[in-house]
């Protein structure tokens, strides 16, 4: 059965996949978008689509979903993809992360709930867990956590409120990649750089050792995590509510990480390492047992990930 989904960050990286695939799979898409990181060209693929229809608008808008409800009275699905997504930008600007990645979540859930909205999925964070030792980590360990960040602080308080309220769920992801990445992301802005060094056949710069670790989800993959979240993945797993871990559950070096893609591109194999960058975290890793359970599976292999990431970075 199709949907009419609303999808908030349209014109973003992982928004803008999301967006491509609903309409793909014949639900319409109501996209909402104030191009604070996005851009017009991500939404190349379906600005034109019978099915889109785009709002430049903020979601802190008073009545927001309220007023699309109106215009769209079929909506049933929202993914709350909008928001401050620079960590170092959170910290310049706590009251406005706390706006936009707090406050007009918990307006958008209540507005949603009101409304009767029958699904609301969130984008969640790893930097909920703050600077967390124990490996792989699980979804309870954010109760316990210090954030590091207004950023952290923010998609914290969101998943709890959601965990809280029963209705929708929150889905925390990791370190995702793939095309359209912005290469300026913290989360996988390495990704972005390596193969930037590959393709101009430059060495490989790491900061530290290289032997640090993330959870790196290709976007495809994040993309099937909202269609489970939502119960739209048309193989009847789903629909989530509460909080979600999503990653593969493997951590991978950013010295492998370094080899591969200078193996996809004309790097030359020497890296150049330079000392590392306070506040780096060490390791991180997602245990994904609770989504795994759900039916969710990492489908894409890194290395095929990052075949496609080079792929896309050489084209465009
Ligand atoms: N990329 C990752 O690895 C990663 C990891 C964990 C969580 N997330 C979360 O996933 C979501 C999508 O991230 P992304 O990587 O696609 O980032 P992105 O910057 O590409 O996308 C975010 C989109 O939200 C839009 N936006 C920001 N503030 C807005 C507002 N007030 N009103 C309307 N639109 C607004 C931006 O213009 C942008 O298009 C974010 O919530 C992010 O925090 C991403």
């Amino acid at each position: 059965m199709t949907k009419n989904c609303l999808v908030t960050g349209c014109a973003g990286f992982i928004g803008s996949h999301l967006t491509q695939t609903l309409l793909d799979a014949g639900h319409s898409v109501v996209g909402v978008d104030n191009f604070a990181s996005g851009y017009v060209h991500n939404m190349e693929g379906f600005r034109n689509h019978a099915g889109f229809s785009f709002y430049e608008k903020s979601i802190t808008e008073d009545g927001l979903l309220t007023d699309l409800k109106q215009t769209h009275p079929e909506l049933d699905v929202v993914f709350q993809l909008a928001a401050v997504v620079s960590v170092p930008y959170s910290v310049e600007h706590p009251e406005l992360t706390m706006q936009v990645n707090f406050e007009a979540n918990r307006d958008m859930l209540d507005a949603a709930q009101k409304l009767g909205i029958s699904r609301f999925v969130f984008a969640g964070s790893a930097a909920e867990y703050g600077n967390e030792d124990r490996l792989p980590v699980k979804e309870e360990y954010a109760d316990e956590a210090e954030q590091l960040s207004p950023y952290g602080v923010a998609k914290y308080q969101s998943s709890a409120y959601i965990a809280q309220s029963g209705y929708g769920c929150s889905l925390r992801f990791f370190n995702i990649f793939g095309p359209r990445q912005d290469p300026t992301s913290q989360y996988s802005g390495v990704i972005s750089r390596f193969v930037d060094f590959g393709l101009a056949g430059k060495n490989m710069v790491i900061f530290g050792d290289g032997e640090q670790t993330r959870d790196f989800l290709y976007v495809s993959d994040v993309v099937t995590s909202y269609l489970i979240a939502a119960g739209l993945d048309g193989q009847g797993r789903g629909p989530l509510t509460g909080v979600y871990n999503v990653g593969t559950g493997r951590g991978r070096s950013v010295r492998e990480l370094a080899t591969v893609i200078a193996g996809l591109t004309s790097a030359p194999e020497e890296i150049d390492f330079k000392p590392e960058r306070a506040g780096d975290i060490k390791h991180s890793c997602a245990d994904v047992s609770k989504i795994s359970a759900e039916g969710f599976v990492a489908e894409v292999s890194f290395e095929d990930g990052l075949g496609r990431t080079v792929e896309w970075a050489g084209k465009s």
